[in-house]
């Protein structure tokens, strides 16, 4: 077989663009007749740096990756990706995404790679390595770099995002004061590794796994666990045997995958950015996955892992209980994975792969038939609010469940009167107005807050109530935006509203103290105002010139706000979603 890499270094019909290939790669040691025997040449994409303190143990991990590649017999070229630090990128770090996909695209297509190891942990480098080598489709395998440790706080734990979110509530109620408000943050992040919670990150590293696209077991292992330097070297060994099989992502990643990891999903409560991400990257392989997709498929499923925010444990309990292959084993002793054939990165199926696996600890990922709750997936909404928005039915509480979702001889539908912002800013500004005379009965509802909008999306849905609500201990409200939520949240919120205000969804016509009405029971979501009021709206809108939103800053956000498609479909550059498989193509 001849491997790609040999069109770059051993190209005989064309010695002089051979030559000039070749000779300035010699410059790190590596010599001619090793470039030219036939060894597969293996990437490293890699995301760990200064700026990506989640993924910045990947730069340690990719020493025992490259000596995996040597031990099989191929040669390792280790270059870096465009960072993405989820806490660190302003506006927000899923505005790079897109554009870590593009220079990882332009990286595999136009240098001599054969394979690659894709080195995912926070939460936008996952998706934004999947999508570009579903987009290549040369063979890849994913590493997690790991979670954290757990954190802890006064003898309990403290996880990433979650322990902030309540923290915060506590600081807004002058329970504490902000030094120890600061000092349950930095003991929620006692290590390397991405956050410990069942957030976006540990979300997308276990669907990187249910997809077949890691190593059995790799999702889980914490960062600083030997292990992890353990499966380092295996998947390095495993990238370059692919080569040899010609095993690709559209191999791994089919229509059924998908729904796998879909199923295995609700069984973690994983975050609502998930469907985002699956979807977009399920675009690059040209299949069409829908929310549609996520509520037929995942919401019957249980919720297994009782993992913050939706439950009580972190990271390292989720590994040492089983981790993915946990939850993966216990829904194939059930007949719940739809798809025990797709194949992994393994070349084995995710039934062979899968089914000896054990739970360790029935605290921390519960059994099927007992599980944390019943039927815990996302439900898609729509209306003449949206054409599509989810909610995470894991993280309702009991009595909004039993009240709204869980009893079909009495459907009910939830009305409340909507308090509107636009973007988070304004949220901000207004949310203490007593003018705006927020109570139980209302409904905070933020805009201006999509791929558009807000260039990437911004994560602002969880909207806290007023200071006067959380002092009479009301916690919470139900949130409805056009953003994302951060997965480490546990608010009930309707969210990734496509399409958003900014391109003239129905939220755009929204405005204070209209009534909105949420029926879970029939998926709809509705303004309750006369259709022709509202048509009035959207012209008197189009006219002083459409949805407002705030100018660029850089030219990348002009570019993506040019080209991005809605949060329903993946939030990708329409225009690349037609390139497919380019690493078949000359
Ligand atoms: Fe990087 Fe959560 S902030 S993983
Ligand atoms: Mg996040």
């Amino acid at each position: 077989m001849k491997l790609r890499s040999q069109q770059w270094f051993d190209n005989p019909d064309n010695p002089s663009m051979t030559a000039l290939y070749i000779e300035r790669y010699l410059n790190f040691g590596i010599t001619r007749e090793e470039l030219q025997s036939g060894k597969p040449i293996i990437g490293i994409a890699q995301t760990g740096s200064d700026l990506s303190p989640c993924n910045r143990h990947h730069i340690e991990l990719a020493k025992r990756v490259r000596d995996g590649i040597v031990a099989s017999g191929g040669i390792c070229f280790e270059f870096p990706v465009h960072p993405i630090q989820e806490t660190g990128k302003r506006p927000t770090a899923a505005l790079d995404r897109n554009l870590a996909y593009l220079g990882l695209v332009e990286s595999l297509h136009g240098y001599p790679i054969d394979g690659v190891v894709l080195t995912i942990g926070c939460d936008k480098t996952t998706p934004a390595l999947l999508m570009a080598a579903a987009t290549v489709n040369i063979p890849a395998i994913a590493l997690s770099v790991g979670p954290m440790l757990n954190g802890w706080h006064k003898g309990k734990r403290a996880g990433s995002g979650t322990a902030i979110w309540q923290a915060r509530k506590e600081l807004a109620a002058g329970e504490i004061n902000y030094d120890e408000f600061m000092d349950v943050a930095t003991a929620s992040a006692p290590s390397v590794g991405y956050c410990n919670t069942m957030g976006t990150a540990t979300t997308m590293n276990s669907l990187a796994e249910a997809l077949g696209m890691q190593l059995p077991g790799a999702a889980a292992i914490p960062a600083p666990y030997r292990e992890r330097g353990q499966i380092s070297y295996e998947t390095g060994k495993r990238i370059v045997d692919m080569v040899r099989e010609d095993l690709k992502p559209s191999d791994v990643m089919t229509r059924e995958a998908f729904e796998n990891a879909i199923v295995a999903n609700s069984a973690i409560g994983g975050s609502t950015n998930a469907p985002i991400h699956l979807n977009g990257i399920a675009a690059h392989l040209g299949i069409e996955l829908t929310n549609d997709d996520w509520q037929s498929v995942g919401h019957k499923i249980p919720l297994l892992c009782n993992v913050q925010p939706a439950g009580e444990y972190l990271g390292e309990d989720f590994h040492q209980a089983g981790g993915v292959p946990g939850v993966m084993s216990e829904l194939l002793a059930n007949d719940a994975l739809p798809h025990p054939d797709a194949v992994t990165v393994t070349g084995k199926s995710m039934g062979e792969v899968y089914a000896s696996a054990k739970v360790s600890n029935a605290d921390v990922i519960m059994p099927f038939n007992a599980p944390m709750k019943a039927a815990a997936g996302f439900i898609n909404l729509r209306g003449n609010l949206f054409n599509s928005a989810i909610m995470k039915t894991s993280v309702i509480s009991e009595e909004f469940r039993a009240r709204y979702l869980s009893n079909p001889d009495d459907p009910e539908a939830f009305e409340g009167r909507a308090i509107v912002f636009d973007g988070p800013e304004d949220y901000h500004d207004r949310i203490e107005d007593d003018a705006l005379g927020i109570d139980e009965t209302c409904i905070l509802v933020i805009r201006g807050a999509g791929p558009i909008g807000h260039p990437g999306g911004a994560e602002v849905v969880n909207m806290q109530p007023p200071a006067s609500l959380l002092k009479r201990g009301i916690t919470e409200l139900p949130c409805i935006g056009d953003g994302r939520q951060s997965g480490t949240s546990g608010s009930p919120s309707i969210l990734n509203a496509s399409p958003e205000a900014a391109a003239m969804g129905g939220l755009a016509l929204l405005e204070t103290n209209d009534k909105l009405r949420i029926d879970l029971n029939t998926g709809t979501a509705d303004i309750l105002v006369a259709d022709d009021i509202l048509e009035a709206r959207r012209v008197a809108l189009e006219e002083a010139g459409g949805y407002q939103y705030p100018d660029h800053q850089t030219p990348w956000q002009e570019i993506q706000r040019g080209l991005v498609d809605q949060f329903d479909k993946g939030m990708v550059l329409k225009p690349a979603v037609k390139y497919q498989r380019i690493a078949q193509t000359k």
